[in-house]
């Protein structure tokens, strides 16, 4: 068996609704955090949007088809809530309601289990206008938000993820300001992160106590970065960076608290937590999801106000910039598995950028990078199920080339080309040796 997967491995693909779905302005879709972003000039590449996206609103059943010709059992997607709720809050929009329960109903038919993200970063920019993540009620709106689709899917859908990486939400969105809704306070992202986590836990009590069956479960895209030599400073160095990126996440969701040793270090913020909070985010969760896409060096630094720093490193890198390392890949499963011994883990996503081509020809796409990048990852992936890590299976972003965020249609992250002004699929030379790696045929 060395070198292979487990039978019941799960192979999946991963999209997220802003960044595949298009029709922004159908159906009685409201306006999220997204679609203001991406209006404001100077924030997104060429002041590209997601209006249209891959259109898969339209083509679903052409991503369905590809899919189940590659043998890819499932599919993680999220749901667009203000496509469920226009202004965020109140009765559902049975249009939305209907365009989910078609797509659900095309993946059972072809086999492919949905994998469904609640919240996927568009936040209803009703909501971001009465204060967003740093008030506490969008808690709440978000916990009503998720039964809703617990209620409406719950039938069709076995693998629920509340929040696909709240850091990004509110680190990049509110202190950071590169991703929606562009703001730039230390404070409110702190206030955001606490808002993220307990809207997590409300929604996975509500899942429990509601007596559903599936799994629930939470994405996050933590790093745990590796000290630059084998100093002991070093080694000290990486511990505190995995403070501020993992351990302010997985702290509180396995019950342990925010890590006292970060929030010391940040005199500004404050943690709202007001009692029973922590332990409604530390519900037990059936499964944690890691997004991997690379892992950065830190070393000591005495000046620091946490006492590290990133360090240039000389890897190869994919087209966003990111270093290949596959090892950090497993190097970051073993160390969530020995720190937290989650029940179940995926990896959510994980895959590379690659400016890649279409031939002369127009219909292959050679993406030799990619094809590497795959198979080194899925290689360090079948070492962690070897090690008898519980990882469960492996979800490649993206099925589609789609919407990057804050770079536009600039950074083509999928196994299937999708042409930007026509919205063409053309699978790419790594969508065929994907099939290959679910057929079994590599050893890794
Ligand atoms: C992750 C996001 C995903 C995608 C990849 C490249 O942080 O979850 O939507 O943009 O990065």
């Amino acid at each position: 068996m060395e070198g292979k997967f487990p039978k019941d491995f799960v192979w999946g693909a991963a999209t997220a609704a802003y960044q595949v779905e298009g029709a922004f302005d159908e159906d009685g879709r409201g306006s999220s955090i997204w679609d203001s972003f991406c209006r404001t000039p100077g924030k997104v590449l060429h002041g590209q949007t997601g209006d249209v996206a891959c259109d898969q609103y339209h083509r679903f059943d052409e991503d369905i088809r590809l899919m189940s010709e590659a043998g890819i059992g499932a599919y993680r997607f999220s749901i667009a809530w203000p496509r469920i709720q226009s202004d965020g809050r109140g009765k559902p929009n049975q249009k939305g309601l209907d365009y989910y329960r078609r797509l659900l109903a095309a993946l059972e038919k072809a086999g492919i289990d949905p994998y469904v993200t609640i919240y996927h970063w568009d936040l209803p920019q009703a909501l971001e206008d009465e204060g967003g993540w740093p008030v506490r009620d969008t808690a709440y709106r978000f916990e009503e938000f998720a039964n809703i689709c617990f209620e409406a899917f719950g039938p069709s859908v076995r693998n629920w993820t509340t929040l696909n990486e709240p850091f990004c939400s509110a680190i990049l969105g509110y202190e950071i300001g590169v991703h929606a809704p562009g703001r730039k306070s230390r404070p409110d992202a702190y206030r955001a992160v606490h808002h993220l986590l307990l809207g997590h836990g409300l929604a996975v009590r509500d899942y429990r106590a509601s007596g559903a069956k599936g799994n629930i479960g939470i994405v996050l895209n933590i790093q745990s970065p590796r000290p630059a030599t084998p100093s002991k400073r070093d080694a000290l160095a990486a511990d505190r960076a995995a403070d501020r990126d993992s351990r302010m996440y997985l702290g509180p969701l396995f019950g342990r608290g925010y890590p006292e040793r970060h929030l010391a270090a940040c005199p500004d913020v404050s943690m709202p937590v007001e009692k029973g909070d922590m332990e409604i985010i530390a519900q037990p969760l059936d499964y944690v999801g890691i997004n991997y896409y690379t892992e950065n060096a830190v070393a000591w630094d005495d000046g620091a106000p946490e006492n590290f720093k990133l360090v240039p490193t000389y890897y190869e890198k994919t087209d966003m910039g990111w270093d290949v390392i596959p090892e950090g890949l497993l190097r970051f499963l073993r160390w969530t598995n020995d720190e937290y011994s989650p029940k179940a883990l995926y990896v959510t996503e994980n895959g590379c950028a690659v400016n890649d081509a279409v031939s002369e020809s127009g219909d292959r796409v050679r993406d030799p990078k990619r094809i590497d990048y795959l198979r080194s990852h899925l290689a360090s992936c079948c070492r962690a199920v070897e090690e008898g890590i519980p990882l469960k299976g492996y979800f490649v972003w993206s099925l589609l080339d789609n919407f990057e965020w804050s770079f536009g249609y600039s950074k083509k992250f999928g196994i299937i080309r999708c042409d930007p002004e026509t919205g063409r699929r053309i699978p790419k030379d790594s969508y065929y040796y994907y099939r290959e790696a679910i057929a079994g045929n590599e050893r890794f």
